[in-house]
């Protein structure tokens, strides 16, 4: 290997062979690194430290390169270490001398630091497609369920009512503010580090400017040890990993609720079940077991990186090899689940009747503000009204019966104001369509709200 013959007389041995190679996993860095490279090849050309000749004898070498990791041909060595040395290894193989000029002025210490944010573009791309078309699944479920109505939860215990197309619409503003964390990191992302060298910056002056641009930068660093120090843009992307997959377990969570054999209320795709090994009868909801399973890795590897990073001397450190793993791991996982997720939400079926009857079995409590607010229109101070519905609920209670089938008589008995419009209030829809404010479940407001979110998924 080129960097260790001058210095050292014998090869890195024993355990420690086992841990300092980083090429099992940075591989998957190769086109970026790459890419990187070709950019730097032409920067020394306009320089005059390569030839035009050897400039694109680099520039071809590397292109091959690329071909042989893609087909998956090419000779990876423990060796050599990393990606970067293991591609430097063999374009020197293949073009010899003018690939030693390749690494003039410049350290693996912004070079891993660029091939990451490089690899990042990509990723922010991809996950922004697919957190859209998740939206756009959603959006469609709600827009079949308009008119649904369900009941929302606080403590897990029946509360008001709500079209059960506002509840997914709640899932899909979660997600579309993950998008825009993701549009907002874009700028700290695409800052250039290369031209920083092992700390102190480039000592060749090479064409920052001229780099940016070649490889889809928006700025460059503006200090050479922040740029191969901070990580702190993985450490963001992993931030925003991890509020999306928190989502997706919520989600998970309560679509596992929902579709249990208690409630009914949604069913979900033979395909995105399994079955248990014992009980012929099971249909269990593996996938979204699994989707908020997973969240506990992603949030894992966030608080990884932090700890990782924490004590670190400025700048480049070894320790920080150990930032990538966490990273490819977070990616992969939130890619799937994102995708798991729509699959989930596409074919989900909506019991309507087992809704109703559970509604209908209630007791009318979901109404029970609803009847506190009717005592409101009438006249009675909140806190009282709150006061009169909570002895009628009580009474309910105690007799068994469902609110709406107290006779107008034994309601007066609680309140005066109470007249025979009262039984209106028992109305599904009537009770939807009551929380008639921007952002509220009134039908109205969730059409305007949906096209609005139309829009914005473009
Ligand atoms: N494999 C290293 C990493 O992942 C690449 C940078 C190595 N730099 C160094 N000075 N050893 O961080």
């Amino acid at each position: 290997v080129p960097i260790r013959e001058g210095r050292f007389e014998e090869p890195v041995g024993g355990a420690f062979a086992r841990i300092n190679p980083s090429i099992s996993f940075d591989r998957r860095l190769f086109r970026e690194d790459i890419a990187g490279s070709i950019a730097y090849a032409r920067a020394l050309g306009r320089l005059g430290v390569v030839s035009a000749r050897e400039e694109s004898a680099i520039v071809e070498g590397l292109r091959s390169i690329e071909l042989e990791i893609g087909a998956g041909t090419f000779p990876f060595r423990e060796e050599d270490e990393d990606i970067h040395m293991n591609i430097e290894r063999r374009l020197l193989e293949k073009i010899g001398q003018a690939a030693a000029k390749l690494h003039t002025g410049r350290s693996r210490n912004e070079q891993i630091v660029l091939d990451e944010r490089l690899y990042l573009f990509g990723v922010v791309d991809t996950l922004r497609d697919g957190l859209r078309a998740l939206c756009k699944a959603l959006a469609n479920k709600a827009g079949e369920n308009l008119t649904v109505v369900f009941p929302s939860y606080t403590h897990l215990r029946q509360a008001q009512l709500i079209s059960l197309a506002h509840l997914f619409l709640a899932y899909v503003h979660a997600l579309l503010r993950d998008v825009q964390r993701l549009e907002d990191f874009e700028k700290r992302l695409k800052v250039l580090p290369l031209g920083s060298g092992a700390a102190a910056g480039s000592s060749i002056g090479v064409d920052r400017e001229l780099l940016m641009r070649e490889l889809g930068f928006l700025s460059i660093s503006r200090n050479s040890i922040d740029a191969v120090s901070t990580r702190d843009f993985i450490a963001e992307f992993e931030f925003v990993c991890t509020s999306i997959m928190v989502t997706l377990s919520r989600v998970a969570e309560d679509l596992i609720i929902y579709s249990s054999d208690e409630f009914g209320f949604l069913s979900l795709p033979d395909s995105l079940t399994t079955t248990s090994s014992l009980m012929p009868q099971k249909k269990n909801p593996d996938s979204l077991e699994l989707v908020r399973g997973k969240s506990a890795r992603v949030i894992g590897h966030l608080m990884a990186l932090f700890t990782l990073m924490k004590g670190l001397p400025y700048a480049y450190d070894r320790d920080l090899q150990e930032d990538k793993e966490g990273l490819f791991d977070a990616v992969d996982t939130v890619l799937a689940c994102v995708d798991v997720t729509a699959e989930v939400i596409e074919g989900l079926a909506v019991n309507r009747e087992r809704v109703a009857s559970a509604l209908a079995a209630a007791g009318g409590f979901v109404y029970a503000t609803d009847l506190a607010d009717y005592l409101v229109l009438k006249g009675l101070p909140f806190r009282e009204a709150h006061r009169t519905v909570g002895t009628i609920v009580r009474a309910a209670v105690e007799k068994n019966r469902p609110l709406e089938r107290f006779s107008l008589e034994e309601l007066r008995s609680f309140s005066p104001l109470i007249g025979k419009d009262v039984y209106g209030v028992f109305e599904p829809l009537r009770s939807v369509n009551s929380h008639d404010v921007p952002g509220g479940t009134a039908i109205g407001r969730i059409e305007e709200e949906m096209a609005r979110i139309e829009k914005e998924l473009g």
